[in-house]
This record gives structure tokens, sequence and C-alpha cells, in this order.
């Protein structure tokens, strides 16, 4: 039996996961996961870089315990997949540290996604952590010695980055690390349910995995639609109006959609038709979801029993590179100096 190759990808714990995730990425990691052997990663340390006060760490346990069950609800198998938690992995902090001398400053502050991220965090100034957040990512990937990275475009850059890490590396000191490469998802971002560009927490405009069946459907009665159409019988925009990229997105009976937008486009359809028919599309789409949240929320030897398995699982990846990084780099000394190799100080001239 061959073994397979790596993937590794994984979200910052930042709360529930909604649509936007879902067809991000959510689909792909479900699809692939028997593919590659597949390490998912809850990305807690990652969160520090703008959020290091300890009223944001006291929440993260049960954003972690959210996201844990939205990805066991969608079907993330445990018994495939492994679903760990970056901060308890000892190696991580390590290996970070040794790739930080692999890393020029010009080059980080060439990625333009960590000045966003200060910005929308109303940092004035870059932390070093921040700066720092593709290096600790690089090592996230490279750990487990993973070959594939499924991302949004806006990680890119630090796949990219990884790559060059993991190249430099290997020059330096010998082939540890495959140079792994992105996949990226061809969905374009989920716009809100707002009209604005993009789902998210933050903008409030989200609708979640495990929201039930009547918030979802006023969420859905009030979203945004064509701003130009006042009345059911004016000819409606079906291009980019969000309604009808949730049904496109959501809804599989086409030959409705169809007829929907068809009617649409004549003024023969009001708002609330389309929308009485998308919330129960999603709602369809949702209650399998969330039938399954709710058993692992009543059996959370489930959930739990799954982190624990796949921390095992990592771990066991980590200690292995973390091995050949000591022997490779010639570090390897301090691993036994307290104890075996206090011969330093005999063999001296
Ligand atoms: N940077 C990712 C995000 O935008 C989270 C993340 C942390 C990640 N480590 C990773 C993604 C490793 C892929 C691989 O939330």
């Amino acid at each position: 039996m061959t073994a397979k190759p790596r993937l590794l990808t994984g979200d910052r714990p930042t709360g529930r996961l909604h649509l936007g995730h879902y067809v991000g990425s959510l689909e792909n990691r479900v699809r692939l996961q028997r593919q590659y052997e597949s390490f998912f990663i809850i990305a807690d340390l990652h969160t520090l870089t703008t959020k290091p006060e300890p009223n944001y760490i006291r929440e993260i346990p049960s954003f972690i315990r959210e996201m844990t069950l939205d990805y066991l609800s969608v079907g993330i198998d445990p018994d495939v997949s492994a679903i760990f938690v970056q901060s308890a992995i000892p190696e991580t902090y390590s290996l970070n540290l040794l790739f930080e001398m692999l890393v020029s400053v010009p080059r980080l502050e060439r990625i333009p996604s960590l000045k966003d991220m200060a910005r929308d965090a109303n940092m004035d100034t870059m932390p070093f952590g921040l700066l720092g957040y593709p290096v600790l990512q690089a090592v996230d990937i490279l750990l487990p010695r993973a070959q594939v990275v499924p991302v949004g475009r806006d990680n890119q850059s630090h796949v990219e980055l990884a790559r060059e890490i993991a190249r430099r590396f290997n020059n330096l000191y010998g082939e540890i690390f495959p140079e792994p490469e992105a996949i990226i998802g061809d969905v374009p971002l989920l716009v809100g349910t707002d009209g604005q560009s993009k789902m998210s927490k933050s903008l409030d405009n989200a609708i979640y995995l495990s929201d039930d069946a009547e918030t979802v459907n006023r969420k859905v009665m009030s979203m945004f639609t064509d701003p130009k159409r006042l009345r059911a019988t004016d000819p409606g925009t079906v291009e980019g109006n969000p309604v009808f990229i949730y049904h496109d997105a959501f809804n599989p009976a086409k030959a409705e959609v169809e007829d929907l937008k068809e009617r649409y486009r004549a003024g023969k359809v009001g708002d609330v038709e389309v929308k009485k028919k998308l919330a129960k599309a999603l709602n369809d789409f949702l209650e399998p979801i969330r039938e399954k949240r709710a058993y692992f929320l009543a059996h959370p030897t489930i959930p739990r029993d799954a982190l624990m398995e796949g921390i095992r699982r990592i771990q066991i990846e980590a200690q292995a590179t973390m091995e050949l990084v000591r022997e490779k780099t010639g570090l390897s000394y301090s691993a036994g100096l307290l104890t075996e190799r206090m011969d330093i100080f005999e063999s001296a001239e």
C-alpha cells in the first residue's frame, strides 16, 4: 500500500461557521478527505496575532467546540481525518522559531493580507507576531509535511511563503519538507444576506450552519434583492442578486430556479415567492446538518474523542518531523543536553 499524499488546512476559531464557509471550503474538504491523508487545524494561536487579550482567549474554548461540531456535522469524518487544536502541539512553537530565521522582514512586509488584518483590527502598528502570521502558517503546513493546502485566494500568498521556507530549509540543512501546493477554491466569496460582498460574522450578514429553520426564514425574508425593483411587476435583475446567488448555490431544483429567474426578469414574480422557495431550499439543505449537530451535542464524547484522536495523530507526525529537524540542523545536541550529552565538557581540549 502506498501512502496517500497529505493535506492540511484549517481555520481560526472565531465562532460558528456559516454558508460562506461551506461553499468556500468545507464542501471541498469533505470531498477531498479520503483522497488525501487529511489534517484540519483549528488555528487558535493565529487568533492571538490580533487578539492577545485574556478576555478573547477566554472565548476560544467555546469557539473550538462550535467549530468541531460544525466540522463533524458537515461530514468531516474523524475516523478518516485528524482534527486538532494548534496550541496543543508543542512542536509548533519550536519549529516556528527555527523558521523565523529563514525569512526576511521585507519579504513579510510585502504580503498584503497582513496589512489588511492589522487595519481590520484597528492596530496602528504592526505587531511582530502578526508579521509572522504566515511563518506560523508555514509551520502548520510543514509540521506534518503536507503536500496540498486547500485555501481561499486570500491565503495563496501564505502558502507561497511556506514553499519558500521549505526550499530554503532544504537547501540549508538537507531535504525534509515537500514544497506544498495551494489548491485554490474556484468558488468566489459568497455574498452576505445584506448584499455586501462577503458573508461574515463581523458584518452580521451570515446564515449559520447551526441556525434553526425559523431563523433561516427570518433572515431570508429580510434579504437584500434588486434595489431598483419596487413592485413585483417591475422587471428585475438576476445577476448579482443575492437571492438568486443563494438559489444557484443551494437549491438543487434547477428547473424551479430557472422558472423563478425567468419570471423575475419579466416582472412576473414577487420577492416573497422567490424568498419562500429559497428559505425552503436552505432549510432542506441545513436540516441534516442540524440533526447531526444535535446528535453530537447530545453525545459529547464523540467530538471530544475526535479532537483527542486528532491531536494524537498530528503529534506523532510533529514529533517525527522535529526529530528529523534536530538531526539535519545539528541541533540534536540540545535534545540530550540535560542528560546523556554532558560529554561536551569532557571532550574540551
Ligand atoms: N490563515 C488561515 C485563515 O485565514 C488559517 C490557517 C492557519 C491555515 N493555519 C493554516 C490555513 C494552515 C491553511 C493551512 O483563517
